[in-house]
């Protein structure tokens, strides 16, 4: 008798014992995942993001990339599709931004005023540009047409008004204009 009733006794202690040390063992996993995630939370408050790509407002239309006869589509020796382009009070330049589908299209922009913005059409093509900063992101069309693309950022009185359209081109059809090697733009002459 006395043998069963201290064998529960025992298996008690030994539970009790193990309990504890899956305790301290979560209890360490928890510790770790809040001291990472304050480590890496305050690691990247205090340092820019190293995309940042600051530009000069002031000589964006003298020199650099940004110069009015850089502004619009370009087709790189290396093949890469670059669309350049400048946000103002209020439009945007090129007007009429031409692009192939099916193909990876590098965007960027800035402005020269105020915060502007942009969504082409119901795409993921979608950025703030910011006075000072150069915005940059990579996305692709789907399929041909037509877009609009409307400021997204209110940027003063003549905000609704300020939009662009983009022309997606069936690829052949963008490349066959672009060979040229000089920027191209759908904007009527
Ligand atoms: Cu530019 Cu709103």
């Amino acid at each position: 008798m006395s043998a069963t009733s201290a064998a529960p006794h025992g298996a008690e202690a030994v539970s009790i014992a193990a309990e504890r040390r899956w305790a301290v063992v979560v209890g360490v996993i928890i510790a770790l995942l809040v001291a990472m995630m304050v480590i890496t939370g305050l690691h990247w408050a205090a340092m820019p993001p190293s995309r940042v790509e600051t530009i000069d407002v002031h000589t964006l239309h003298l020199k650099g990339e940004f110069v009015e006869g850089n502004l619009g589509t370009a087709l790189g020796e290396d093949g890469k599709v670059t669309v350049r382009l400048i946000a103002q009070q209020y439009s945007f330049v090129p007007q009429c931004i031409v692009v192939p589908a099916e193909m990876p299209v590098t965007f960027r922009g800035t402005a020269t005023d105020a915060i502007h913005g942009f969504v082409v059409g119901t795409t993921n093509a979608n950025t703030m540009l910011i006075p000072g900063f150069v915005a940059t992101f990579t996305t692709s069309f789907r399929k041909p047409g037509e877009h609009l693309m409307p400021c997204h950022e209110y940027c003063g009185t003549g905000h609704e008004a300020m939009w662009a359209r983009v022309q997606v081109l069936p690829p052949e059809e963008f490349l066959a204009r672009a060979r040229g090697g000089e920027r191209l733009s759908c904007v009527p002459r």
